[in-house]
Formats: C-alpha cells, sequence, structure tokens
C-alpha cells in the first residue's frame, strides 16, 4: 500500500525538495506551510499523490486540522517530518531581539512538538516513522548561537522519541545538516549541501528494513 508522509515547511528548501524525493519514491506527500500558493505550484509538479494544507506550525490546531485531514485523503500516516525552522536576522543574547526569539522558539521548538503531538496517535497504527530538521549547530558549540540552541533541543527531543517510540515500534531520526543552499540565507550558497541532498538522506532513513532505525543522519558540506 502507498506510504504516506505529511512535512512541515514543505514550500521551500528541504521540505519541498524531501516533498519531491518521496513522491518519487511512491510515496503520497502532505505538504504544509503558510505559502499555500508555493505549496500549490509545488503539488501542481507532483500530481495526484500531493495534498495542499495551508497553516501555521506555531497553532496547534492548524497542526493538529492539517494530520487530520492527511489521514482523510490518505487513509493513515506513515511518516511525519517536522521540517519547518527558521533563524534569526540579529544574532547574540545582548545585542539580539527577544520578539526575534521567541517567533523562533515557536517554530523551531514549539511547532515540532505541536507536529510530533498530532502526528503520534497516527504513526502509532502504522508503527510509523517521526523525521526531524535538526542541525551541525545542534551537534557542536558555536558562540553564542541561540538558533543552534534550538536545535540542540531538537537533537535532545528526537533522541528521547526515539526511546519511548521504539516500544511500539516506531523509529525517530534526527536528520542534522551543515549549510544548506536553501531561502533561510538572504545569498546563495551554490557550493554548499543541496536541499536534494538532506532530502536523500531523509528517504534513506524512511526506506531503511524496519530492523534498522536511522537516529540521526548527520551531512556537511565537502567545502
Ligand atoms: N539551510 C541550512 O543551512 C540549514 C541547515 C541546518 C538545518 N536547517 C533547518 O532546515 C529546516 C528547513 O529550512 P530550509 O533551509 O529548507 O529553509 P527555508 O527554505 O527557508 O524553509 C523553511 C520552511 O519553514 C516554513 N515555516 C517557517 N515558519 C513557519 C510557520 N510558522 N508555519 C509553517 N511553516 C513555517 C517555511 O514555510 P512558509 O514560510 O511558507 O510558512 C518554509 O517552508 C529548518 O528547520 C532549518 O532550521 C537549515
Amino acid at each position: 500500500m502507498t506510504k504516506t508522509l505529511f512535512i512541515t515547511g514543505a514550500s521551500s528548501g528541504i521540505g519541498a525538495a524531501t516533498a519531491k524525493a518521496a513522491a518519487e519514491a511512491g510515496w503520497n506527500v502532505a505538504l504544509f506551510a503558510r505559502s499555500t500558493d508555493k505549496l500549490e505550484k509545488l503539488a501542481g509538479e507532483i500530481g495526484d499523490a500531493a495534498l495542499v494544507l495551508g497553516g501555521d506550525v506555531t497553532k496547534l490546531d492548524d497542526v493538529e486540522a492539517a494530520v487530520s485531514k492527511t489521514v482523510e485523503k490518505f487513509g493513515g500516516l506513515d511518516a511525519a517530518f517536522a521540517n519547518a525552522g527558521l533563524g534569526l536576522d540579529t544574532p547574540g543574547t545582548v545585542e539580539g531581539d527577544p520578539d526575534e526569539w521567541r517567533t523562533m522558539i515557536d517554530v523551531n521548538i514549539m511547532g515540532l512538538l505541536y507536529t510530533a503531538r498530532a502526528a503520534i496517535p497516527h504513526l502509532k497504527t502504522t508503527k510509523g516513522h517521526l523525521v526531524m530538521t535538526g542541525s551541525a549547530a545542534g551537534r557542536r558549540h558555536i558562540p553564542g548561537s541561540i538558533y543552534g540552541a534550538t536545535k540542540w533541543f531538537v537533537h535532545g527531543y528526537a533522541g528521547n522519541m526515539a526511546e519511548e517510540m521504539k516500544e511500539w515500534g516506531g523509529r525517530v531520526t534526527v536528520v542534522a545538516p551543515g549549510m544548506v543552499d536553501t531561502a533561510f540565507f538572504s545569498e546563495p550558497k551554490p557550493d554548499k549541501l543541496q536541499p536534494e541532498d538532506v532530502a536523500g538522506a531523509v528517504m534513506h532513513a524512511l526506506q531503511a528494513d524496519p530492523r534498522c532505525a536511522v537516529r540521526e543522519v548527520f551531512l556537511m558540506p565537502q567545502n
């Protein structure tokens, strides 16, 4: 039976590339983000296997409604990719803007938790898979990085959820890229990782034999 993947942050970068890779591998893909115009365009490229779900990951109701619609449309949920995330324009604890921190923490931490909360009851019925986008910045210390600290949360939570979910046959993967050439940065980064590289890592984890839990994939640009 065709498997179904719910993706947050599917309108751009890593999420959009993963949607394409999963659809190419024969999965149904549920595309969640705020920019429905971009989601519609992506869904147009993918075809019937794609479902557009506009919403804000910082709103639990939006995420729960989107996951319900995914299950209604495709008959179940095999995997969820908690990928939506953002950085800060102004770094630094003294120089930075606390309102900007709150927005980022809402997306990178609360949005990730909401995605897990909405998906897990459905993943339990399929012995499904939860994938989260961490970062190289969530594996090593970067001077003063508040963004990096949100990704340390992702790595810690992913490991804790891997221990919890294995009790019912569920798997958890944190994918941890270094710099990727996406809209996350205002300037193009052509010599760094491409979003397709990260999508390939996600698909490797999702397609691994059920005996093999790919707990973490760490990718760095070679240059
Ligand atoms: N690029 C890198 O170098 C890099 C490295 C390591 C980790 N990461 C992580 O990779 C993930 C994806 O980032 P990316 O590089 O692919 O950047 P991107 O192209 O800017 O994509 C970010 C995605 O997050 C979504 N998003 C942001 N706020 C949202 C909200 N409130 N509700 C729903 N969706 C929201 C955006 O969609 P809308 O704006 O349409 O809502 C967009 O689809 C993030 O978690 C990021 O921290 C990136």
